[in-house]
């Protein structure tokens, strides 16, 4: 059994300027070492908007803070007349260790397929920046098809645009349980996180199944959080409100405590 570090992620959406940011992250920092967080233990990252990624290197670099960087979104080109997109070589030149692909706020409000997501993922890895591929399904697929049918299709059309031995994360985000307050129960979340291992299995073999990080992500609070990494299956958390708030998204952090 590969000993996998969890990883606790948070993605700030649009919220938070360049100038909230060096604040927030501040704050975040200080928190965790008045805690005496160990980066070994758990892996923290931040995924600001792409505005502020530059301000937040900088802080992390100046500071040698162990926060990981990530960003939101990346264009499935390597550069050209794409107008609007960010390329995944900008991001790697300023040190984002991961970026969010497949988002279901990306897949619902601006229409991205599964070939885009995984044009993206693999774009990303081409430039050494880790993908961190989101899935997850709708009340109505929920119902129509159970909970693991639509994440499974979603990771294997992606892995097919991956190239073997790239590196990614994946995160389970069902659609209800975003932003929602009702989050998946513990259980619910571990039956589509062994579902979604043994698709990776099936496409990339052992090796790839007992290292990839599985996240949950719906919903996580301080208040939930322990019951998340109790579960085999899931390797940490991509977490959206509670991590706009330095206090609890450390609470979250500190999981085990
Ligand atoms: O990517 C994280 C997100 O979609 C979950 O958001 O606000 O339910 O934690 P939230």
């Amino acid at each position: 059994q590969v000993e996998r570090t969890p990883l606790i992620a948070g993605n700030w959406k649009m919220n938070l300027d360049h100038l909230q940011a060096i604040a927030f992250v501040q704050k975040l920092s200080w928190a965790l070492k008045d805690a005496r967080h160990d980066y070994a233990d758990v892996e923290v990252a931040v995924f600001p908007p792409f505005t502020d990624l530059r301000s937040v290197q900088t802080l992390l670099a100046a500071d040698k803070l162990s926060l990981k960087l990530g960003a939101q979104d990346v264009s499935p080109h390597e550069s050209g007349a794409y107008t609007g997109d960010i390329s995944a070589q900008f991001l790697a030149k300023l040190e984002a260790a991961y970026v969010i692909v497949g988002h279901s706020e990306r897949r619902h409000g601006h229409g991205e397929d599964d070939a885009t997501v995984g044009a993206k993922a693999r774009a990303a890895a081409a430039a050494g920046v880790t993908p961190v591929i989101c899935v997850g399904e709708t009340a109505e697929d929920l119902a129509e098809h159970g909970a693991a049918a639509i994440p499974v299709a979603q990771l294997e059309a992606a892995l097919a645009e991956l190239p073997k031995g790239a590196e990614f994360v994946l995160a389970y985000e069902p659609v209800w349980a975003i932003g929602s307050g009702q989050a998946a129960t513990p259980e619910q979340a571990e039956a589509v996180a062994r579902a979604l291992r043994e698709a990776i299995l099936r496409a990339r073999g052992e090796e790839a199944a007992g290292s990839t990080r599985i996240l949950y992500g719906g919903s996580v609070t301080s208040q939930n959080i322990a019951g998340f990494m109790r579960q085999p299956n899931v390797d940490g958390a991509l977490v959206g409100g509670a991590s706009l708030k330095s206090d609890e998204f450390s609470r979250i952090i500190q999981f085990k405590k």
